[in-house]
């Protein structure tokens, strides 16, 4: 397969960062260019304050920070880019990218809710990659644009999908706490974090709730029927650097027989992505920890390179109004919520159009 040239949009930030850890030495994607605002015109080794931890790679070090110009990128030839972008300034870019021939994989708030656009969550609901049809129709971009949800959108969704299918959903009530490193590179002071908590993050709640509805909902011809459940989320801050924790409470429509077999349905949930082995996609998207006091964001958060979920406190609550599954999950914000999801979504999309699938 020949390589495809690509580009990191906001590459200097933190999900831009992550972006460039995980496309170092990827089998079919070469980083071309790499864009910025105020570090423009400097060597990206230079303008970077590298927060990953492990050495930035040295050909990324040599490339020369760009504008996010979709008329310069679409002239040296870049295919594809990965937009790690603020969400205020992102739409305008991504559809003058789209419309220029590059396919755009995107972090960005807007239009994840088009119902043009899909949004992507690899394991979860890959066939939603479909809608470009109806995107390319209706827009006339010769490029498309794919997003991936909101960091913990996506935690959640990989959870519920396998409880969806096998028992049924009839409501989910969700607590996020959620790391600092959600807001950014220059996010949170730390006179707001340490020896303390945030009990609210903005728009992020609407997001968990509305997204999860789309993600988990089923492709009809042309159009994404939203799920019809209730999801109620309160979302909170918490002194952590990397690593969305969240306990969810969700009612099932059918009684599991005991926790083992709910541990068996999540541990053993696989999905295209592995049976096609796609590079980014984690040998076990769900992994089910045993120890009481898990998962932990310091112990946890890396596992299956950080595109796995962790779940634990798995008990089953037999309430008045029927069963309840009650559970405590954990997913890498930055990688399986954000840049790891980006490009995994881009690999669905690429291996749909290799199998004539689109
Ligand atoms: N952090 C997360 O966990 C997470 C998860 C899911 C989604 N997201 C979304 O991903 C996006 C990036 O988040 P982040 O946490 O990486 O943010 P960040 O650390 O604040 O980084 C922002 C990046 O955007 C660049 N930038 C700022 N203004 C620009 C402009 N006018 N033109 C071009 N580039 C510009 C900056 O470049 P310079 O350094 O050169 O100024 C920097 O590279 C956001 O839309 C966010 O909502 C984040």
């Amino acid at each position: 397969m020949d390589r495809v040239r690509a580009a990191v949009l906001g590459g200097t930030g933190l999900v831009g960062q992550r972006f460039i850890q995980l496309l170092d030495g990827h089998p079919f994607i070469e980083v071309t260019h790499i864009t910025g605002r105020s570090s423009v015109g400097r060597l990206y080794g230079e303008a970077v304050d590298w927060r990953v931890e492990v050495s930035i790679p040295e050909w990324a070090r040599e490339i020369k920070v760009s504008p996010s110009d979709p008329e310069l990128l679409a002239r040296e030839g870049v295919e594809v880019a990965f937009s790690a972008l603020p969400a205020s300034i992102a739409a305008d870019i991504e559809v003058g990218l789209a419309k220029r021939g590059i396919d755009v994989a995107s972090n960005a708030r807007p239009m994840r809710m088009d119902p043009d656009v899909p949004l992507l969550n690899g394991e979860v609901n890959h066939s939603h990659v479909k809608l470009v049809k109806l995107q390319r129709e209706t827009r006339g971009w010769k490029g498309v644009i794919l997003k991936n949800p909101n960091c913990s959108t996506a935690i959640l969704t990989l959870y519920l999908k396998p409880l969806l299918d096998e028992y049924g959903l009839e409501r989910v009530m969700v607590t996020t706490l959620q790391a600092i490193s959600g807001a950014g590179l220059r996010g949170l002071p730390a006179m707001y974090m340490v020896d303390n908590l945030v009990p609210y993050i903005s728009g992020e709640e609407w997001k968990i709730e509305n997204e999860s509805r789309k993600i988990l909902g089923s492709l009809a011809g042309d159009e994404v029927e939203h799920l019809d459940l209730e999801i109620t989320s309160t979302a909170t801050r918490v002194p952590v650097i990397d690593g969305h924790t969240e306990v969810v409470y969700a009612k099932l429509s059918r009684r599991p027989e005991d926790i083992g077999e709910v541990a068996r349905v999540l541990g053993g949930f696989r999905s295209a992505p592995q049976e096609w082995s796609l590079p980014t996609a984690p040998e076990k998207p769900l992994v089910v920890r045993d120890g009481e006091d898990r998962p932990q964001p310091r112990l946890d958060r890396l596992e299956g390179d950080g595109m796995s979920v962790v779940v634990g406190r798995l008990s089953l609550i037999d309430s008045r109004d029927g069963p309840w599954l009650r559970s405590v999950i954990l997913g890498h914000n930055t990688i399986r919520g954000a840049a790891g999801a980006a490009i995994l979504a881009y690999e669905v999309y690429r291996a749909y159009q290799d199998k004539g699938l689109l």
